[in-house]
């Protein structure tokens, strides 16, 4: 069976109540249901932390055993040298998703610092950014 680990950064545990016009009603946990239904086939993991460090040591930790990996890393993207260095570390391949299209926001959102680091970037598409990148990494 194929294993994936969605990590989910700062903030990202309010989804629901979070900036709803923004982020949607939806809260992650309720999301992963329907995940987990679409993907009987796959081992969906999830993990979700506010603290740039743990982030890091979740990527350490499932990096060379999962096939991959999805990373919303939140405000992280915009300002961490230390996750990009933590996926450049590692084995699994990283998509990087974003729910909002960072690009029509604020200019600070419109820098990541990780993209370079990781295979592929999908943003804009709400939740289901998620489904795209997991059907990224099992079509491999
Ligand atoms: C986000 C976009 C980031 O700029 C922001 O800091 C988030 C969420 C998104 O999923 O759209 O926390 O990653």
């Amino acid at each position: 069976m194929q294993k994936i680990q969605i990590i989910n950064g700062p903030n990202l545990n309010l989804l629901g109540r979070r900036e709803p016009g923004i982020y949607g009603a939806r809260s992650f946990e309720d999301y992963l249901k329907t995940l987990r239904q679409r993907y009987p086939n796959v081992q969906l993991d999830y993990y979700q932390s506010n603290h740039e460090g743990a982030l890091i040591d979740k990527l350490h930790e499932v990096g060379f055993e999962a096939n991959g990996i999805v990373l919303n890393a939140g405000a992280y993207t915009h300002t961490s040298v230390a996750l990009h260095d933590a996926i450049r570390a590692i084995e699994a391949p990283v998509i990087e998703v974003h729910i909002s299209n960072v690009h029509q926001r604020e200019e600070f959102r419109h820098k990541s610092l990780i993209s370079a680091a990781c295979k592929g970037v999908i943003c804009g598409f709400g939740l289901d950014s998620y489904r795209l990148a997991i059907e990224g990494l099992i079509g491999d």
